[in-house]
């Protein structure tokens, strides 16, 4: 992280595609155990701070509308789980859609989290779960094997950089609906040890031995995550992130990646569209 003006920082809270998402039990408290292969995105939200009186955020950039800039955006939570009272003005750019499966309320929390502890000397609180189940893993944007309901994360070294297409179809999905509609059993996890995979190919065809098992109650709460999918077939895999309804295309290069983005985003100039590179280098802080 640099930055000219030492009392103005600058964290990127990239979008967390989870590339598989085994949902293994239930715990008594409802919240559901999870077996997830997780890596993260080149595109995201941005996050600057100053250090001000008083604690308080913006909100701009394309995927703005409808965020609240009062205490109950998570930013601001996260802000006051680290100090209850220090002052900081936040701006955050908007790229993400919100309610879509990829992480960008809990990567806009952690890059307060990263922003913040440099800002005011602060350690990162320990317990960001209570925050959010994805907190603990966007702390470290890379790929991780992520299990527990989203407190164990152990990085993970065995895949390329993969290029890939985002879609959103604009349509919020609320990630309790999801769960609620998933059906209580438990499913079998991801092996114990997973294969390393050294082209973005190998990657699209192992994955597709795995699964994500929200797809199936995604598609009842949003019927159009079938078209996002529809819209990705000529990928090498197409499958949805998190709860939805952000669904993830793999192309062998970022040609054909870009290519994809744009046919998709000329037939659909509603819907949210990214050619991205996964598990590649972050744009610097
Ligand atoms: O922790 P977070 O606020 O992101 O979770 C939102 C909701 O998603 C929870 O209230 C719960 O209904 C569901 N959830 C779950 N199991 C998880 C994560 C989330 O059931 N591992």
């Amino acid at each position: 992280m640099s930055s000219a003006e030492p009392s103005r920082l600058r964290a990127f809270a990239p979008a967390k595609i989870n590339l598989t998402l085994h949902v293994t039990g239930r715990r008594a408290d409802g919240y559901h155990e999870l077996d997830s292969l997780v890596v993260f995105a080149d595109c995201g939200d941005t996050l600057e701070a100053r250090l001000a009186d008083t604690l308080s955020l913006s909100v701009l950039g394309p995927m703005a509308a409808g965020v609240p800039e009062g205490p109950e955006n998570l930013v601001l939570r996260a802000a006051r789980l680290m100090d209850a009272e220090a002052g900081a003005h936040l701006t955050l750019v908007k790229d993400l859609p919100s309610m879509a499966g990829v992480g960008g309320g809990s990567s806009d929390a952690a890059a307060t989290l990263r922003l913040l502890s440099r800002l005011w000397g602060r350690e990162v609180p320990v317990d960001v779960v209570s925050l959010g189940a994805d907190i603990p893993m966007c702390l470290s944007p890379r790929a991780q094997r992520v299990q527990g309901i989203g407190e164990h994360c152990a990085p993970f070294d065995g895949l390329p950089e993969l290029p890939a297409v985002l879609v959103n179809p604009r349509v919020p999905v609320a990630t309790p609906a999801v769960f609620s509609r998933f059906e209580t059993k438990e499913n079998p996890p991801m092996p114990d040890t997973l294969p390393t995979l050294a082209t973005p190919r190998d990657a699209a065809r192992w994955l597709a031995t795995q699964r994500n098992d929200l797809e199936a109650p995604a598609l009842a709460v949003a019927p159009v995550v079938s078209e996002v999918l529809e819209a990705l077939s000529d990928a090498d895999l197409a499958r949805m992130s998190g709860s939805g309804a952000t669904c993830f295309g793999l192309y062998p290069d970022a040609e054909a990646a870009a290519g994809a983005a744009a046919r998709i985003s000329a037939a659909r100039p509603d819907w949210w569209v990214r050619a991205t590179t996964l598990n590649g280098p972050m744009p610097s802080e």
